[in-house]
């Protein structure tokens, strides 16, 4: 029996709080240890899609085209470096997206629609969500089984969360019901201040048991792998990042039963 992929949205519409870093550093390890993962990219910028070292120049298709019905998500999907590794790009277009759905049939539940119908097995897909609580976040919220919220171990980090909850909760009434809050990780910590600390006492004892252990540590490497078109676990496997985000890895599969 061939089971449907687990749909995970990473969304928070804090900007910089490593949504981006996450879909790739994660789904990369999944995929070294023998998932296929799909990470579809919803945010404009494409970070996720430079991040997998995907060329914009030479698409069939993008997030853009998947969204408005003119393409597949079979056609448009490129495979990454990493073999197992798919990546659904992003282009600049898909900012305007957001606004061409609008008087669109079911606006936010295209993705969810699309992605029934992609016939390329996955064990797992990863949506990279933009920074805003808009259009193509709604529709990766309506499309995914549960959602990881990555937060940012700095002042702040926490503000906003609220909104995020009840985005969440709406999204659930009205679009998918079946939606969960599964995880939340904290990234950038830099184990030398107190601030982090608090941050992350503060995390676990509103999120309890959803805060994954894992502590994704600041890292330099981290921030350059993008650049090299590479997931961390190419780029630099021994490096602190790559050890975090391997942990992860494991402990996201004892969450999923992939162990
Ligand atoms: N653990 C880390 N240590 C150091 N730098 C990091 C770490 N995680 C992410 N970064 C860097 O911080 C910046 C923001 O990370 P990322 O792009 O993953 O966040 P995001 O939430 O996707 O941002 P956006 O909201 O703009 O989409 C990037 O330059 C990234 O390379
Ligand atoms: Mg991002």
């Amino acid at each position: 029996m061939v089971n449907d992929p687990v749909i995970v949205s990473i969304t928070n519409q804090k900007g910089g709080v490593g949504k981006s870093t996450t879909a790739i550093s994660l789904a990369a390890t999944l995929v070294t240890g023998g998932l296929q993962i799909l990470v579809v990219d919803l945010d404009p910028q494409g970070n996720a899609t430079s991040g997998l070292g995907v060329d914009r120049s030479h698409l069939n298709g993008s997030m853009y085209d998947v969204l408005l019905g003119d393409t597949e998500v079979d056609a448009a999907m490129v495979e990454t470096s990493t073999p197992g590794l798919w990546v659904l790009p992003a282009t600049i277009d898909l900012a305007g997206a957001e606004i061409e759905l609008v008087s669109r049939m079911s606006r936010e539940l295209r993705l969810k629609n699309e992605l029934q119908r992609c016939e390329r097995r996955f064990d797992a897909i990863f949506i990279d969500s933009p920074p805003s609580l808009g259009l193509l976040t709604i529709n990766g919220m309506a499309a995914a089984d549960e959602i990881l919220v990555p937060i940012q171990a700095e002042y702040y980090a926490l503000e906003g969360l609220s909104q995020l909850m009840s985005n969440i909760d709406r999204v659930k009434a009205h679009l998918n019901m079946g939606l969960t809050l599964e995880g939340v990780i904290l990234t950038m910590y830099d184990n030398r201040t107190r601030l982090a600390k608090d941050v992350g006492d503060q995390v676990r004892a509103y999120f309890g048991d959803r805060t994954y252990r894992t502590i994704v540590p600041r890292s330099v490497r981290l921030s350059e792998a993008p650049s090299y078109g590479e997931p961390i676990e190419a780029y630099d496997p021994m490096s602190r990042g790559a050890i975090a985000y391997r942990e992860l890895g494991r402990e996201w599969r004892r969450r999923h039963g992939f162990d």
